[in-house]
């Protein structure tokens, strides 16, 4: 694995203010989260499962931004996969100020209907990643005495209510959030916080087309979310002013699941 965007190859080696490693940030709110950070002059890799050409087109926008950008592809279910990228960004970078973990897909299937492998992918791919990377750059960020792991869970995961329709995707946010807390927990000695994101409804590309239409009538605020939204939350757990922030779930949600 491992593939990176740069048209100098020299100015991506330079060394860069502050360094970020977003999964999944080849689309969606990752990407917007590489594009926010990019226009502050950071250093972003984003990792990619099969979206190769949006990983590419971040990255060209990252860099147009100011930024400096690394796109690696890494199947972040799998853990060695996991430990292999963080090294690679550490070795291009020589650290990793923030994680944001960003990959976290969902598919909405009557639980009865539910496959044994859709059960799991939906573990696999939401709740073992945050596990598995906060174990990987955990080291780096306790010897730097400063770190910033974002989860996401979704905005009604504290509830631990029934969900018929998306019953593995919503265990495992309900575990992410119980990670979230426990990595806070242990991490908070060493200048690192680890918060989570709960997203209601955001207009990031990932759902179906017309989903998010039908669901506009539920949300208080009585519109869907865009992807700044959950940016401007990000970049609020990202500041100084949020170093004792930390353990947290920040509802981005319109009141939606509340
Ligand atoms: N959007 C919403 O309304 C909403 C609501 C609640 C919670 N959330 C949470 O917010 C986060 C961001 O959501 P989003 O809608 O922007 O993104 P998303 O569509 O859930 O995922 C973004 C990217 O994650 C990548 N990904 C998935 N599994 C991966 C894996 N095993 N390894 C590496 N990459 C993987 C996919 O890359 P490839 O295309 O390359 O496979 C995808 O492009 C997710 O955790 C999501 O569960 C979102």
């Amino acid at each position: 694995m491992g593939r990176a965007m740069s048209n100098d190859a020299d100015r991506q080696r330079r060394p860069a203010r502050r360094v970020a490693l977003i999964t999944g940030g080849a689309r969606g709110i990752g990407k917007g989260i590489a594009l926010d950070l990019a226009a502050r002059g950071w250093a972003l890799a984003i990792c990619y499962r099969t979206s190769a050409r949006d990983a590419d087109a971040t990255i060209r926008a990252v860099t147009e931004r100011g930024g400096q950008g690394l796109a690696l592809c890494c199947d972040v279910s799998d853990p060695a996969a996991c430990d292999d990228l963080v090294r690679q960004v550490e070795t291009r970078w020589g650290r990793i100020d923030v994680l944001v973990n960003g990959a976290g897909p969902y598919h909405r299937v009557p639980l009865f209907d539910e496959t044994p492998a859709g059960w799991n992918d939906m573990f696999a791919n939401n709740l073992h990643p945050v596990f598995y990377l906060a174990r990987a750059v955990a080291p780096g960020m306790k010897t730097r005495k400063h770190g910033r792991i974002i989860t996401f869970g979704m905005a009604n995961a504290d509830k631990m209510e029934a969900q018929p329709m998306v019953t593995a995707h919503y265990i495992a946010k309900a575990g992410v959030l119980i990670l979230t807390k426990t990595l806070a927990k242990l991490l908070a000695p060493d200048g690192i916080t680890v918060n989570a994101i709960a997203p209601g409804f955001i207009d990031s590309g990932s759902a179906p087309p017309g989903e998010l239409d039908g669901m506009t009538r539920h949300i208080p605020a009585g519109y869907i979310g865009g992807v700044s939204d959950v940016v401007s939350a990000v970049r609020y757990l990202l500041s100084d002013e949020a170093r004792y922030v930390t353990g947290t779930t920040l509802h981005v949600s319109g009141g939606w699941g509340v």
